[in-house]
């Protein structure tokens, strides 16, 4: 990263978005920034995109009763319509750029045609259909109220607020991980990646190996979404909207901790299942 980012610890105290690295400061202080502070603000709302049941899903803590709650509730708050969620930033776009990056992320989502060979969302289906769940309930999921509000925050950004908080959260939240600093720096750590056979699903559940054709699509092709969507964000979104988008990924955030709370629950782990394997 070059001179003059706010990248550092030191840097990051100077950003105008203010320091909000700890989980506790959730909201930005809005001040027109420049690109090299909108980048760092954007790297720690992605970086504060954990959760502290999850290591109850990867280490085969929730019980195989209770995993299809976890699948099927991912399934109806954005896998099934995440085409279409991209697809509403793609309409709002009047950047012809960043419209054809969209379009591919689109089309290779909703057919497959680049790398997947099927739409992802039906090779997510590939997990529970691996796991012999019951797939009827896939065809009518209720929303945990958590779930339903996130869901409805995913709505509201996705169509309400112009293109650029559409991208940001369509594109770079929903996509994207906590380990997003490696995309725009190759010393910041990569999303760890096991080999398929450590994939907790296979490890933990059972899954045959076969049924993981959407996680190799993704490290196929994710690689290229990612890129794009920082691109798309730091090239494109105009100065004036900057505040906006990063308000928004606070608010992503906030919406989808309480999301995964209410997963968690539902999937009976609590802070005490995790504290017992520590
Ligand atoms: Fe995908
Ligand atoms: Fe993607």
């Amino acid at each position: 990263m070059g001179a003059g980012t706010c990248s550092s610890r030191t840097d990051v105290k100077r950003c105008a978005f203010g320091r909000f690295s700890t989980p506790e400061v959730q909201t930005p202080t809005l001040k027109p920034v420049d690109r090299s502070e909108f980048q760092e603000a954007l790297l720690q709302q992605m970086e504060r995109k954990t959760h502290w049941a999850w290591p109850a899903f990867t280490e085969g803590l929730v019980g195989k009763d209770k995993l299809h709650i976890h699948l099927e509730q991912e399934w109806e708050v954005y896998v099934r319509d995440f085409p279409v969620l991209v697809g509403r930033a793609y309409v709002q776009c009047p950047v012809p750029e960043v419209r054809r990056e969209l379009a591919e992320n689109i089309y290779e989502e909703e057919t497959g045609g680049i790398v997947a060979g099927k739409p992802h969302p039906e090779l997510f289906l590939e997990y529970p259909r691996g796991l012999k769940m019951n797939m009827e309930r896939f065809a009518r999921v209720e929303l945990l109220p958590g779930a339903d509000q996130y869901r409805s925050f995913l709505d509201d950004a996705t169509t309400a607020r112009g293109w650029a908080v559409a991208a940001a959260v369509a594109t770079l939240f929903i996509e994207g991980t906590a380990y997003e600093r490696h995309e725009l720096d190759d010393l910041a750590p990569a999303r760890p990646t096991a080999p398929l056979e450590e994939h907790p699903l296979v490890k933990h559940y059972g899954l045959p190996l076969e049924c993981l054709a959407l996680t190799k699509a993704h490290r196929a092709v994710e690689g290229e979404h990612r890129k794009a969507a920082w691109k798309a964000m730091l090239d494109h979104v105009p100065i004036g909207e900057r505040t906006a988008v990063v308000e928004v990924m606070a608010q992503a955030v906030r919406a989808w901790r309480a999301y995964r709370d209410a997963v968690a629950l539902a999937c009976g782990v609590t802070r005490k299942t995790l504290s017992l394997t520590a």
